[in-house]
């Protein structure tokens, strides 16, 4: 599949580096609703996929309007991806649930059960990067990281 306007391996390595996404859903009266999930990745190369652990809200925002996006990054490196695309709620009986499911157990080791599992198609795609790269270009990721450590107490 071409992908004219992302890069998905960048994508996939972003993911690989964020410890959670932020889903942003609408309610079917337009009110929108963001809540943060860990427990995503990637599927094939066109995909993010989420488990419903606890997401009531989100996946009955989506069975009304399936116009989602999530936003990912890297809180050290502060670099991530804001996505916008369809989303599905995939459940035990779709063709492409147990290949997501076994994705989706290799981060929880099966310790949370899936009620569902969210797919998003991948459609428009924007970086996100923290103002202070290109306001202090010189800064390298390197020290961004000494800087984002110190502003979360991880030193
Ligand atoms: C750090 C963190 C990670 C979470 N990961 C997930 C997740 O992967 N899947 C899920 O369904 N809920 C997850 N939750 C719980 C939901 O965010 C929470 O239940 C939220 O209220 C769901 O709201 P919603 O129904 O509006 O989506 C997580 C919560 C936190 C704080």
């Amino acid at each position: 599949m071409k992908h004219k306007h992302f890069n998905i391996d960048e994508i996939k390595r972003a993911i690989n580096k964020s410890v959670l996404c932020w889903l942003a859903t609408f309610s079917k009266d337009n009110i929108p609703n963001v809540s943060p999930k860990e427990v995503f990745t990637y599927f094939e190369d066109d995909q993010i996929i989420i488990a419903n652990i606890a997401s009531p809200q989100s996946v009955s925002n989506i069975q009304e309007n399936n116009q989602v996006c999530v936003s990912f990054i890297d809180i050290l490196i502060q670099k991530g991806f804001q996505i916008k695309g369809q989303a599905e709620i995939i459940d035990a009986v779709h063709p492409d649930y147990s290949g997501m499911e076994s994705t989706l157990l290799k981060i929880t080791g099966g310790k949370y059960p899936f009620k569902t599992i969210t797919s998003i198609k991948i459609e428009k795609v924007k970086p996100i990067i923290a103002p202070s790269y290109f306001l202090f270009p010189e800064i390298t990721e390197k020290e961004q990281i000494e800087n984002a450590k110190k502003t979360y107490g991880l030193n």
